[in-house]
């Protein structure tokens, strides 16, 4: 018996018959949703039910993001309205997982200033997670594992949150080190996955009826280089495209320096790989990118652009830009203006600068205000609004097939799906429908979505 379920053991007899439950809150991105996913599956071992109301958790675990100061900030205050909760019932455990605990100086800032925390763990720390429950259990007033743990949980059953949705990290860390960038910092250098665990694992989701799939990692292109097999992306890719089923593979992010025109081919030449690619540009500057450590020109970003709308003008490009990076002139700005007019983006992710605290970038003395950089990302938004919705136009009349994923918040009676190109697409349906592929004729476009009718 492995050390870990002698120590699930032992929290079972402690436990003994009552039904505890748990509230597991995930921040960040895709990969962190992935690891609460793990966390839960963690705790379901042992025993624990679960709940969406922390009033009625025996045990609340925040998994938390870093990668900028506004989440970090929501956490601490989430942490401090939960005093009030511990107050009124002291046998409430608190935990702190995820990115902010990665970092040494954000440990010692929960440990000193927010007593009602029981512990807190690192990124890659999910295998600890019983023995710091245990340590609580028996009374230890504060515990911390943030140490980097080389198992990726393989063993570990997730509980996903959705039935025909599944996220699949393939990879974990990243060795870019953009100069704005805590990810690194956090989440160590990259590992990569055996691609027989991946595909035997992407099998059984396909077996389970999960419909459509998100390979994950901060840049899916540097998959396998680690590894001693020379398998690259393209060709998982391609043995993944070749499981049996109706289903869709899409993955996040690719980094525009290793995009490579073979990764492109393999994308048209796989009919299960989504016609998608989320490109994140950061910048249209040279002289920012340069800043920034990203390793590519804008110019050859255009490059791999112009060889994906040759290929399929309808073929779906988003990114994400950070607007306000340290000292971003008028000048460089409108050049980042200029690559989203040339592009036509079917959507954006964009953030304002956040200096974080032991990065590159962080000690550089920035001379640009913060209501400029709020007045560029408002220029920005209204830019990609325009473009959205006269991009989107192309698909007035067309048939799109989608999944259907959602129940619309804007239009009482429509449903959400997202079409292979990740289009956001509304339509009246029954909620019975959820998690299936439909096929839908589109009979109007908005900025953010298109509006169809199930035929
Ligand atoms: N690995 C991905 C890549 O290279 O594109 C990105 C992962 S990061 C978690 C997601 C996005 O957060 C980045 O693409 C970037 O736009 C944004 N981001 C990262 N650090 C930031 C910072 N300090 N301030 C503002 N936005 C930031
Ligand atoms: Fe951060 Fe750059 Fe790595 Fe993406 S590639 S996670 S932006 S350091
Ligand atoms: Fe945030 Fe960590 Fe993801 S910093 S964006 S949760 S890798």
């Amino acid at each position: 018996m492995s050390e870990n379920n002698l120590i699930t053991d032992n929290i079972k007899r402690i436990l003994g018959n009552r039904k505890f439950k748990a509230y597991v809150r995930s921040f960040g991105c895709q990969l962190n949703v992935s690891d609460g996913e793990k966390i839960k599956g963690v705790l379901k071992k042992i025993g624990y039910g679960f709940t969406e109301d922390e009033r009625e958790a025996d045990i609340i675990i925040l998994n938390t993001c870093a990668v900028r100061e506004s989440a970090e900030d929501r956490v601490f205050g989430i942490i401090g309205s939960m005093k009030k909760l511990k107050e009124e019932k002291p046998s409430l455990i608190i935990g702190i997982a995820g990115c902010m605990t990665a970092q040494e100086h954000i440990s010692e800032k929960i440990r000193k200033s927010y007593p009602q925390v029981d512990f807190v763990m690192g990124t890659s720390a999910i295998n600890a997670l019983p023995s710091l429950l245990l340590e609580c259990l028996k009374g230890k007033k504060f515990s911390a594992d943030i140490s980097e743990y080389d198992d990726f949980s393989e063993t570990v059953e997730q509980v996903r949150e959705s039935s025909f949705k599944a996220s699949v990290p393939i990879m974990f860390g990243c060795n870019n080190f953009c100069t704005y960038c805590i990810v690194p910092y956090v989440r160590g250098r990259e590992r990569s996955r055996r691609p027989e665990d991946i595909i035997r694992e992407v099998r059984q989701l396909v077996n389970d009826g999960y419909r459509e799939i998100m390979l994950l990692g901060q840049n899916v292109n540097s998959y396998g280089n680690d590894l001693e097999s020379d398998i690259s992306f393209p060709q998982l890719l391609r043995e993944l495209n070749k499981i049996d089923g109706d289903f869709i593979i899409r993955f996040m992010s690719s980094h525009p320096k290793d995009a490579s025109k073979e990764l492109i081919d393999t994308i048209f030449e796989c009919e299960k790989v989504a016609k998608h690619l989320h490109l994140p540009l950061q910048s249209g500057s040279n002289s920012v990118l340069e800043r920034m450590n990203r390793r590519y020109t804008a110019e050859q970003y255009l490059e791999i652009v112009d060889y994906i709308r040759n290929r399929d003008p309808d073929f779906s490009i988003t990114t994400d830009l950070i607007v306000g990076f340290p000292n971003e002139t008028d000048e460089e700005f409108e050049d980042t203006l200029d690559i989203i007019k040339r592009v036509k983006y079917d959507n954006i992710y964009s953030f304002i600068y956040s200096r974080r605290t032991g990065t590159k970038a962080a000690d550089t003395e920035d001379f640009i205000s913060e209501s400029e950089k709020s007045q560029r990302m408002r220029k920005l938004l209204e830019l990609q609004r325009e473009i959205s919705s006269e991009h989107y136009k192309r698909f007035i009349g067309r048939k799109m097939r989608v999944i259907v994923d959602g129940v619309s918040k804007k239009h009482e009676g429509y449903l959400t799906g997202k079409s292979n190109e990740f289009i956001i697409a509304e339509f009246k349906g029954d909620i019975s429908l959820m998690g299936k592929f439909i096929t839908i004729e589109v009979t109007d476009a908005m900025n953010w979505a298109v509006i169809g009718r199930m035929i």
